[in-house]
């Protein structure tokens, strides 16, 4: 889908996101043809840089960020023209006037907010006063929106106090991801799968996202959210709400979101006996969470292993297991639909119930893997076992097509585009953190203590214990 030229402004234009994902998600755009002649990419940060250092700075990441053999010298000099800089103060004056002259007419704006939540409101304001924004110009803000219900509404009380929420993009990032966004392909493609969707196939809903790395250089930030709040309220919140939603009549920004959002109010309050939360334990020589984060009384969780009910007419009675935590056995998110036993078996008391479960890898391997029954090869009579039906999508679609893009790649895309399917709408966040809220509420009235676990686990033995006492198990985490 073409894209119209566009002048994107980076505030925080010099920080980690900018370097790590932005500019390289750019870049690649770039090379894939989708950055019109005329597009700029200007970034702005307080630093008294002139175009000629962040233009190096942006090299510099590309560097770091971008294969060699994927930035041909002379592509990586034509890129570089169209990056601009001004240094600006985003709570006073400086800056503001050279930024309204330097971008252009007649082309897409849009303006990237890559800086504390706190300075939202500055941003949103100066861009107002000083005319560089207008009724058509969108505004790209990043997690965490908001720490709690009060603070996600006082948030969208001030963005919409000068742009319309038709204007504002929430970016969570697991919505970029192509695997993510193959969950709508796969079960409102295929004829196949929604006709089993529902409580009475659907035995439970297994969602793991499990990291191998600790919170080493961002416990300051991360102390003061933990799990839940960094990944449950957001990124698996969102997985869960793409696989229970229900059919959106049209695959479009608000139909979308209405169902994401009725999943999300329909979900039961968690009682605290199906939640467990852990902290990973120092080991061979790594330190601790509580020396990560450099509080040696932190009771924050870097694990959280939860049962939830989505409490509608298609669910009642199938209950979703998440699951994330840091430092674990292996980087694997995946989400996998364990279906309920054939309802009678043809082939005696011998053969134990085999069950079908559709198991999609959303990072790395991405594919998807349904496991069936056969019979055993052999004269030995009917045996049954499960075998899988495997698709890697790398080998599906083969190597070229199978490389998944960066999700910010796909998502500043759409900003520019001007599709909001991907991006969070305002309720939805407002509603995530009202089902959020009462659960951190009561950890923080009881001072519930996380439960250690060793590093290079699947997290503490209390989460085997949530799964095990309903006669389930989680599955094996493996890269
Ligand atoms: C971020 C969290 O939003 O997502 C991090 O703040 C987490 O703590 C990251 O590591 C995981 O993203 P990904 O794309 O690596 O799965």
């Amino acid at each position: 889908i073409p894209v119209d030229r566009f002048d994107l402004v980076i505030f925080g234009g010099t920080g980690d996101l900018a370097r790590r994902k932005i500019l390289p998600g750019l870049f690649r755009r770039f090379m894939a043809g989708q950055m019109p002649e005329g597009s700029r990419i200007i970034g702005a940060a307080r630093s008294e840089l002139d175009d000629q250092a962040y233009r190096d700075m942006a090299r510099e990441a590309l560097e770091e960020f971008i294969d060699k053999d994927r930035r041909p010298k002379e592509c990586v000099d034509a890129f570089i023209e169209q990056i601009h800089y001004v240094a600006i103060d985003a709570t006073g004056t400086g800056g503001w006037s050279e930024l309204a002259q330097t971008m252009s007419s007649d082309t897409v704006r849009a303006f990237y907010f890559s800086v504390a939540p706190s300075l939202f409101g500055a941003l949103a304001e100066r861009l107002h006063e000083h005319n560089i924004a207008d009724s058509q110009s969108r505004i790209v803000v990043e997690k965490p929106f908001g720490r709690d219900l009060e603070t996600a509404r006082t948030l969208n009380r001030t963005l919409a106090q000068h742009f319309d929420e038709t204007q504002i993009y929430r970016i969570d990032h697991y919505l970029g991801k192509e695997t993510v966004q193959n969950l709508m392909a796969v079960r409102f493609g295929n004829v196949l799968f929604e006709p089993l969707w529902n409580s009475q196939y659907v035995d439970h809903i297994q969602i793991t996202v499990a990291e191998t790395v600790g919170v080493g250089g961002r416990g300051a930030y991360y102390d003061k959210s933990g799990a839940m709040r960094d990944m449950v309220q957001n990124h698996l919140m969102q997985l869960l709400c793409l696989i229970a939603m229900e059919p959106p009549s049209r695959f479009d920004p608000d139909a979308v979101r209405d169902e994401k959002l009725k999943v999300i109010r329909a979900l039961e309050p968690v009682a605290p006996h199906d939640i467990v939360r852990g902290q990973y334990d120092a080991f061979n020589g790594a330190p601790s969470y509580r020396e990560d984060v450099e509080d040696p009384q932190s009771l924050t969780e870097s694990f959280i292993a939860m049962k939830l009910h989505v409490s509608n007419w298609r669910w009642a009675g199938t209950p979703f297991y998440l699951r994330t935590g840091k430092k674990l056995r292996a980087r694997t998110s995946e989400i996998a639909v364990v279906f309920k036993d054939a309802p009678h078996s043809i082939f005696g008391q011998a053969e134990k119930a085999h069950r079908n479960i559709l198991t999609i890898r959303l990072q790395p391997n991405e594919g998807m893997t349904l496991g069936v029954t056969i019979k055993e090869p052999g004269p030995g009579g009917m045996r049954l076992i499960d075998v899988p039906l495997d698709m890697s999508f790398a080998d599906a679609l083969g190597p070229e097509a199978g490389e998944v893009p960066d999700a910010y790649e796909r998502l500043i895309m759409d900003v520019i585009r001007g599709n909001q399917t991907l991006f969070m709408r305002g309720d939805e966040v407002e509603a995530a953190w009202a089902w959020t809220d009462p659960i951190i509420e009561g950890w923080e009235a009881r001072g519930d203590a996380p439960k250690p676990y060793e590093p290079g686990t699947s997290g503490p033995e209390d989460a085997q214990i949530l799964i095990h006492r309903e006669g389930r198990r989680w599955r094996e985490i493996k890269e």
